[in-house]
């Protein structure tokens, strides 16, 4: 392919400001997993020596309205990250991997992610996956499990999370959440909208999750 046509060095002057609000977000989130020990050390292992972009088009979903104010719900050392998402939110590739037959139509009014590395994000890695996931006001994510070791990061939004058999604790953003291959999870939601980063590593970064215990 010709220089001037290659989508990678000519990226739009929208891909270009998204790429330019996300590196320091994505460096960010990796300087916040230094602190999620000892569960961080494989995906700190496993983080991408350089951010390469690549091409991502711009979607919006309902829930994207949910970021707004959301900085309120946020811990103090989180709050700078969530302004800066919010701020990008038009810019960014909002997805969804369920449908309405998985959960219902009001979960997909209140529900979605962006990828910001993996093999589908704006940086690209084989080895972790990493974003968003963002869910409405009194919202229940039901229990699935997946392949992928995963951690997540409430950034704003305190919201009930149970994982295993263990009962439902309320976490409140700025603590790492760690769930091991296959461990079945949910989250709910309460009067706060809940803002999460999530990594994933090993086994199938791209997997739809498995529903239910
Ligand atoms: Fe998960």
């Amino acid at each position: 392919m010709p220089k001037d046509l290659d989508p990678r060095l000519n990226p739009t002057p929208r891909e270009a400001r998204l790429e330019d609000a996300l590196r320091p977000l994505v460096d960010s989130l990796r300087s916040l997993l230094a602190t999620a020990e000892p569960e961080a050390q494989p995906f700190l292992r496993d983080w991408p020596a350089m951010l390469i972009a690549r091409p991502q088009t711009a979607r919006s979903l309902p829930v994207v309205s949910a970021l707004e104010g959301l900085s309120r719900f946020a811990a103090p050392h989180t709050r700078t990250l969530v302004e800066a998402i919010a701020a990008m939110a038009e810019d960014t590739d909002w997805r969804q991997t369920y449908t309405r037959a998985d959960f219902g139509e009001r979960f997909l009014q209140n529900y979605g992610w962006s990828e910001w590395v993996g093999r589908r994000g704006m940086f690209e890695s084989d080895a972790i996956a990493c974003g968003v996931l963002l869910l409405g006001p009194d919202i229940e994510y039901p229990a699935h499990s997946h392949e992928a070791e995963e951690l997540y990061l409430p950034l704003a939004g305190h919201a009930w999370w149970r994982s295993g058999q263990s009962d439902w604790r309320l976490r409140p953003p700025g603590q790492w959440i760690h769930h091991p291959s296959w461990t079945t999870h949910a989250v709910r939601t309460a009067a706060e909208p809940l803002l999460a980063a999530y990594v994933w590593r090993a086994g199938d970064l791209t997997a739809k999750s498995r529903i239910g215990r």
